[in-house]
């Protein structure tokens, strides 16, 4: 029996070819079942578009743009500039297109965030929505993001925190010795990334939102229809035993009806490539 396990970050570092054909299966469903990645892009949208009023980009690009609801926005916000959509799933952007408005073209290419199919200073502004948690190194992504913005260029993004799915993670410590969610990293990781790549005005927001299921197979079922299995290189490769998967399920905090609770927090980061950047 095989079981959907979640998630990678940095200390369980994804397989990205399973990256890309995990999210190209899901991509037709993800839109039903992707409400904290709207309600995240939005607030990460609204933060940014309150600090760029006077911001007019030529080029917009959306890394990880998914079925494209960020990217819609962006393009509904600035709606003289061009935006280009780029993931490593060609599934989910067949679905980016099928919604997109026919009078205007939608730029996207199947590329991946840690080597953009970009020339160097081709965007003014970037944006990522909870796509940062899959890549294998988010300071290769934060350096390859500053190489493609111009001088003086703008970057929102999203990205998990270490309490997420911590109940989880805790219920598979107790159940087996594999890796089934792993370590999202610190906001001082992050800063001390961007600070790295040369950064500069960097502002970082933590939120814990937990959301409620009927039970651990329903949370389960939904991290599976995202497209968020466990792609990490240290996974269980065996069929995973039916009696990990009940003591995982028994050690899960659960209410007297079965009901359960999974933490999220999502990291939000704003800052701009200097205007004397290279
Ligand atoms: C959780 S979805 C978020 C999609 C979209 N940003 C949204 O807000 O709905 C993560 C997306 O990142 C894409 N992705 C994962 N790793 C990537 C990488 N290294 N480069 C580009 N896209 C990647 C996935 O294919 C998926 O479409």
């Amino acid at each position: 029996m095989s079981h959907p396990a979640v998630f990678c970050g940095e200390g369980g570092v994804p397989e990205k070819h399973w990256v890309g054909r995990s999210f190209g299966r899901a991509a037709d469903g993800y839109d039903g079942l992707a409400g904290l990645q709207r309600t995240t892009a939005d607030a990460v949208l609204a933060g940014w578009f309150a600090r760029t009023t006077r911001h007019r980009p030529d080029w917009i690009l959306d890394v990880g743009a998914g079925t494209g609801y960020p990217t819609r926005h962006l393009h509904q916000h600035w709606p003289e500039a061009r935006v280009l959509a780029v993931d490593l799933a060609e599934g989910m952007l067949r679905v980016a297109r099928r919604h997109w408005p026919d009078a205007d073209p939608l730029h996207c290419v199947v590329g991946d965030a840690e080597t953009l199919p970009v020339a160097d200073g081709g965007v003014d502004m970037l944006f990522t929505n909870l796509a940062l948690q899959w890549c294998s190194s988010v300071t290769a992504a934060f350096s390859e993001f500053y190489r493609v913005l111009k001088p003086g260029g703008q970057l929102a993004f999203s990205t998990f925190g270490p309490a997420t799915l911590h109940e989880l993670r805790a219920a598979w410590a107790s159940a087996d010795d594999h890796t089934h969610v792993s370590h999202f990293p610190e906001p001082d990781i992050l800063r001390t990334a961007l600070d790295g790549c040369g950064w500069a005005g960097v502002e970082l927001h933590s939120t814990l939102t937990r959301l409620q299921y009927a039970g651990v197979l329903d949370l389960m079922h939904e991290l599976k229809g995202l497209g968020a299995h466990n792609l990490t290189r240290n996974r269980a490769r065996h069929l995973q035993g039916k009696s990990a998967w009940q003591r995982m399920v028994a050690a899960y905090p659960a209410d007297r009806n079965g009901e359960v609770w999974a933490s999220f927090e999502v990291i939000a980061g704003y800052c701009r490539k200097p205007v004397s950047g290279k």
